[in-house]
């Protein structure tokens, strides 16, 4: 039987979603590639796995860099390969709808490239054209922010993902302003890099820097410190090494990313109509995307611009949630229609 499908193809994580069975796959947008041959030998999280620990024949490639398709022939094997795991035999009697979310800056062109490696990961074209959706309204959808196009009432959705943040207001279902900065998660993962070479002369990859910013990183004091053994090569001795690492130090070293993101914030709300500004006052803004987690990020956000902040339940699915309920819902698919996409 031919599925409804809902694509995220995030900068850090792929989610696919099918109608009827919620988010199916959740996978590193990774692809790990044979450099002699040219034929990718792992993908997703089996890829992922690789990074930073791979022999001179093989590379990890992330085909999604800030929130664009950076190598195209990749992405679309990667998107095949994910469409063919997640849906198993059932994808090759094609999709019957496919919504696939885009950053708000992308080009014409990029759009064009998406569509296309959407169209071409299917084995048997879809019944109709896969369809774009812009990723915070997707977000906000998933959030489940008042967006009937009826509803003429302000809300601020922000969502922080791997490689960018997409700030946008959205009100009686349209993004009336929105910005993204090219800053994301994985910023705050080479300040944990950086933070550790430069004060501990100690080298970590890149797994090791995610799982230290999960566990112990911080933006804004909080009342439990907590702590992690990092593990790496001393850049002294040469040998194996381990520091541990408290969440009060990284505040700093996060900061200047943090702030990077405040301030494409704080430029949307700069100039907003004095309604819509109250509106966002009184109910607050919403955070979503992965990068919404870490530890301090809401009250940081809150403080800096005075708004009340809350970070969605299950934010890093927000998006993917969010393309889901349009698959049934036809009045959502509408604001999608009524876009530009
Ligand atoms: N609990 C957490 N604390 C801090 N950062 C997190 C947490 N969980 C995920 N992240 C970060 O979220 C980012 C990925 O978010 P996601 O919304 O999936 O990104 P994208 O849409 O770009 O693929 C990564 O940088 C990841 O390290
Ligand atoms: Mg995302």
């Amino acid at each position: 039987m031919a599925k409804d499908i809902g694509i995220d193809l995030g900068t850090s994580t792929t989610n696919i979603y099918v109608k009827d069975k919620g988010i199916v796959l959740s996978e590193p947008s990774v692809v790990a590639i044979n450099t002699n041959t040219g034929k990718p030998v792992a993908v997703g999280t089996a890829a992922e796995r690789m990074v930073g620990r791979t022999p001179p024949s093989i590379t990890t490639i992330r085909p999604v860099r800030k929130g664009a398709i950076a190598d195209f022939e990749t992405a679309e094997f990667m998107l095949r390969y994910f469409l063919t795991k997640a849906c198993g035999l059932s994808i090759k009697f094609g999709t019957t709808r496919m919504i696939l979310s885009v950053p708000t800056k992308i080009s014409e062109v990029e759009q064009l490239a998406v569509l296309e490696a959407a169209k071409s990961s299917c084995k048997k074209p879809a019944k109709a054209l896969p369809r774009l959706i812009e990723e915070p309204l997707a977000s906000a959808i998933g959030a489940e922010l008042p967006l009937s196009a009826d509803s003429a009432e302000g809300s601020m959705i922000i969502d922080i993902g791997g490689g960018t943040t997409e700030v946008a207001v959205i009100s009686m279902g349209s993004i009336i302003v929105c910005d993204s900065v090219t800053v994301g998660g994985e910023d705050f993962d080479t300040q944990v890099i950086n933070y550790m070479r430069n004060e501990h002369n100690l080298l970590i990859g890149e797994e090791t820097a995610e799982n230290v910013k999960i566990k112990a990183g911080c933006v804004f004091p909080q009342a439990q410190e907590r702590s992690i053994d990092v593990y790496g090569r001393d850049m002294i001795t040469g040998l194996p090494g381990n520091v541990r690492v408290f969440s009060s130090e990284l505040i700093d070293p996060f900061k200047d990313t943090a702030i990077q993101i405040v301030e494409c914030v704080k430029g949307v709300l700069d100039g907003l109509p004095p309604e819509i500004s109250a509106d966002i006052v009184r109910n607050g803004i919403t955070m979503a995307g992965g990068g919404s987690l870490l530890t301090g990020l809401s009250e940081f956000m809150r403080t800096e611009t005075n708004v009340p902040v809350k970070v969605v339940e299950g934010a890093q699915y927000a998006t993917a949630n969010g393309i889901g309920r349009c698959l049934s819902d036809l009045a959502l698919r509408q604001l999608i229609n009524s876009g530009r996409a």
